[in-house]
């Protein structure tokens, strides 16, 4: 990273970071904004934040926590949105799940997972960003009516979520129709990683699963 890439993350993520995550299930939106937003989104390693940061500028009454530990991934969405009106991001740049366990319950409406590392070796499944444990920490923090939106252009890791989230009795799928998960929504914009997979010549799913207030189980 150059030096002033450096000096503009040091100088300017201070000021946005969401303060040092408990176990305690307490922060609210209230907490990281002044005034307090209508709604909290979430999107988990934004990666170079194009997507956090049209989603923002498109929803200028939502605050956003943006959670991101790839620092040159920071320092790209820092230098995106300094210098302009952009005032509804705050950013984390460690392993989302800590700020998820430190959100009171209901307070996320949208967590956004896009592209998340596939992990295709077997050995490393467990460390999927989106297995139960992640799953039952979003659908705490989320509450009745969230939705959450997945894409992959990782075939085994698409059928492992599809797996994993059909196996819960705490979110819906909101598909009715293949063009549902085949088709990008308008108000879904292509990430960085996924023109990647475009250009690579692999296709892409979109999946929208909305929390039913319905308990998770034991
Ligand atoms: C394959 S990249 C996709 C980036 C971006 N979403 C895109 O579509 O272009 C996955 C990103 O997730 C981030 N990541 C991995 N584990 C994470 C975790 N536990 N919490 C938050 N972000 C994580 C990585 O640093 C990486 O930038």
């Amino acid at each position: 990273m150059s030096p002033s890439r450096r000096a503009l993350v040091d100088d300017v993520l201070p000021k946005l970071m969401v303060p040092t995550p408990s176990a305690s299930g307490t922060l609210t939106a209230a907490d990281l904004f002044d005034p307090a937003p209508g709604a909290l989104w979430m999107e988990i390693g934004f990666g170079k934040g194009e997507h956090l940061a049209w989603q923002a500028g498109q929803n200028p009454d939502v605050g956003f926590i943006g959670v991101e530990p790839f620092v040159n991934g920071l320092a790209s969405l820092i230098d995106e949105i300094d210098g302009k009106d952009v005032n509804n991001i705050r950013l984390f740049d460690d392993d989302a799940a800590l700020v998820l366990q430190s959100l009171a319950p209901g307070s996320l409406s949208r967590v956004f997972i896009l592209f998340p590392d596939p992990w295709p070796k077997a050995r490393h499944h467990k460390r999927r960003f989106i297995r139960p444990d992640n799953l039952d920490l979003i659908s705490d923090a989320m509450g009745e009516g969230g939705e959450l939106r997945i894409g992959t252009d990782h075939a085994d890791y698409g059928n492992w979520i599809l797996r994993q989230m059909n196996r819960r009795s705490d979110f819906d799928w909101l598909a009715e129709c293949p063009a549902d998960w085949r088709e990008r929504p308008d108000d879904w914009p292509q990430t960085r990683y996924e023109a990647k997979a475009v250009r690579d010549g692999r296709s892409s799913i979109y999946l929208r699963y909305r929390q039913n207030g319905l308990s998770r189980g034991p």
